[in-house]
């Protein structure tokens, strides 16, 4: 996607599940995190942060979805399992958005939380109007210890969302369903 029309950036964007290498580098992905930093952010306390998971990295993410879930769940099946590990090799990046929440006078939790969700939301628009497919995903396995102390998570802190973020493949999305617009008009 590229186009001089932010709007059109908003309007195209869709969620894509199936992403294949190659993902964005390095100095793209910086790019796409310096892009998404710029949410709105009430008392510029930048409340998040991010994590980069990619290389194998992934198949150790994957490593501790299985131990969540096996702990969790203890008659789970080898199988079910063996799923489990491979859920973040659905992408060749994922970007984890971490909500870091503090105590402030003025700005609550629920503030912060948003301000996290917008970084998120921004970086599948960065994602996508440079060419790169994105999904946003979330789950369970981000509130288990064993994920947690993998992510070297504070206890402030939580995901927002994992962020997978690839080249998107398996042809164009079914087009956006036509729903209504939820819009009152006060005037
Ligand atoms: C907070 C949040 C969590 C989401 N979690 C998931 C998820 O776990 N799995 C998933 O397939 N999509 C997830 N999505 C993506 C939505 O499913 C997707 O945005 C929705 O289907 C609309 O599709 P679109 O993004 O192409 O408009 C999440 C989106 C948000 C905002």
């Amino acid at each position: 996607m590229s186009g001089d029309d932010p709007l059109a950036v908003l309007r195209s964007r869709r969620s894509r599940a199936a992403l294949v290498a190659p993902g964005p580098d390095r100095p793209q992905l910086r790019e796409l995190l310096e892009a998404a930093a710029t949410a709105p952010d009430h008392g510029r306390l930048r409340p998040w942060r991010f994590i980069v998971v990619d290389g194998p990295a992934l198949g150790q993410l994957g490593e501790s979805f299985a131990a969540a879930h096996a702990e969790r769940e203890p008659g789970v099946t080898a199988t079910q399992l063996a799923r489990t590990r491979t859920k973040p090799l659905r992408a060749p990046v994922v970007v984890v958005v971490v909500a870091v929440l503090r105590d402030h006078p003025k700005v609550g939790w629920a503030e912060q939380r948003a301000s996290a969700a917008c970084v998120a939301h921004g970086l599948t628009l960065a994602a996508h109007a440079r060419g790169f497919g994105a999904m946003w995903r979330t789950g369970w396995y981000g509130e288990t210890a064993k994920v947690r102390a993998h992510l070297g998570l504070l206890d402030n802190e939580e995901v927002t969302g994992w962020i997978y973020l690839g080249t998107p493949t398996g042809g164009p999305p079914p087009p956006r369903p036509d729903t209504p617009l939820p819009v009152t008009w006060l005037d």
